[in-house]
């Protein structure tokens, strides 16, 4: 499938950055489930530019959703929601088209679609696309909490400043869906906010490591082999614009840990339920989840669209040149980037329990 993802809860993706819309539709969802119109405004804020370290496109995320909730509940048919595009300038595109930007898709959409693409502004690839992906992804995180499962991400590490390890791990998610910038240490939030403005007034950008966990899943959901839970989590994580790296649990440090370190012994609790002492498998054993929180961590490249000056192709005019880009861009997608993985988890695990479970697990009862 080209733009669709799931099996049991599909999540398809439509638009481009300047053109008049864009969207998504989130077919396969339980009916039932309550659509709480301020969770998806919230969601969105997340989403939005946050002042000097983000680009000064401002859109207000006016969302329509088309079909599928009634009555503020899930119908069970597609969620279509559909969200106009308002702040763009597509001038600033149509000057430097057939100059490719270097690390992002231009040249390689041009070699797909034939010069047919809608290159304002990134057209499909744009991050600009992912805010219909977010409003869908509030959807799926509230069918979750009633389930109890809860998740939240925040930034690990940005230009080499890391944030504190989650700790107390409920408070944690609850704290960093409050914060448009989703660091756990106040004193982080700084430093890394500074490397951010310090790489924009040199034209540059910087990349992060994005970690989330998820607390609630049951043991037992994902498949072997090629359905594994981290080879679906995966999968959502690479759609995202920017995203160059998924990791599971110990991630590379796997690469220097002997098997004693990194097996996480089994222990039982008074009741008889089983845990984990530690957590390097992020909690998956075998494609399947043990109980344990879910834990992966995500690679953000740097924007790739810089003001400096940089070397390139024109592939219409097929000669070498030099671009100076210019446009609205963010210095940092990290920040922006959460709440995307935020929803697109959410989407990925409502898929992975239906499957498991069928299509009415995640009805309220
Ligand atoms: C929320 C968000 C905002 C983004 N903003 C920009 C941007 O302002 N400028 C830019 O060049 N890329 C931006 N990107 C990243 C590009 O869309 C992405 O790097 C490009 O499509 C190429 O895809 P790839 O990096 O996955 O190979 C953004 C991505 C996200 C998720």
């Amino acid at each position: 499938m080209k733009n669709t993802f799931g099996t049991s809860v599909s999540l398809t993706v439509f638009g481009e950055s300047h053109g008049p819309f864009i969207g998504a539709v989130l077919d396969g969802l339980a009916p039932g489930i309550e659509v709480n119109e301020e969770d998806i405004k919230h969601a969105l804020t997340l989403r939005r530019p946050a002042g000097r370290i983000s680009t000064a496109r401002q859109e207000k995320d006016e969302y329509v959703i088309a079909s599928g909730v009634f009555e503020g509940k899930t119908t069970g048919t597609p969620i279509a929601i559909i969200i106009p595009n308002a702040d763009t300038r597509s001038k600033d595109y149509k000057k430097t088209y057939g100059l490719a930007r270097p690390g992002h898709a231009d040249f390689a959409a041009f070699c797909k679609y034939h010069g047919f693409e809608d290159y304002r502004g990134g057209g499909h690839f744009s991050g600009r696309v992912t805010s219909a992906l977010v409003a869908a992804g509030a959807v799926a995180r509230a069918a979750l909490a009633k389930k109890e499962i809860y998740l939240g991400t925040h930034i690990k590490e940005l230009a080499g400043v890391p944030d504190r390890a989650f700790g107390s791990l409920k408070a944690d998610i609850d704290d960093l869906y409050t914060k448009v910038f989703p660091v756990l240490s106040s004193e982080a939030e700084e430093k890394m906010r500074a490397e951010i403005e310090k790489a924009a007034a040199d034209g540059d950008s910087v990349g992060a490591l994005l970690e989330t966990v998820v607390i609630g899943m049951p043991a037992g959901v994902g498949e072997p082999y090629f359905d594994s839970l981290e080879s679906v989590i995966s999968h959502m994580m690479f759609a995202i614009p920017g995203v160059k790296g998924v990791l599971f649990g110990a991630g590379m440090d796997f690469a220097k840990m002997r098997g004693s370190e990194a097996n996480d012994a089994f222990r039982m609790d008074e009741n008889g339920k089983v845990y984990t002492k530690t957590n390097n498998n992020g909690g998956v054993n075998g494609g399947i989840t043990n109980g344990s929180p879910v834990r992966f961590t995500t690679v953000i490249k740097p924007t790739p669209s810089i003001y400096k000056q940089q070397q390139t192709i024109d592939f219409v005019n097929g000669e070498e040149k030099d671009i100076s880009i210019e446009g609205r861009h963010d210095p940092c997608i990290a920040h922006r980037a959460r709440i995307v993985v935020d929803s697109l988890t959410a989407i990925a695990l409502c898929d992975m329990l239906a499957e498991r479970y069928g299509t009415d697990y995640l009805a309220v009862e």
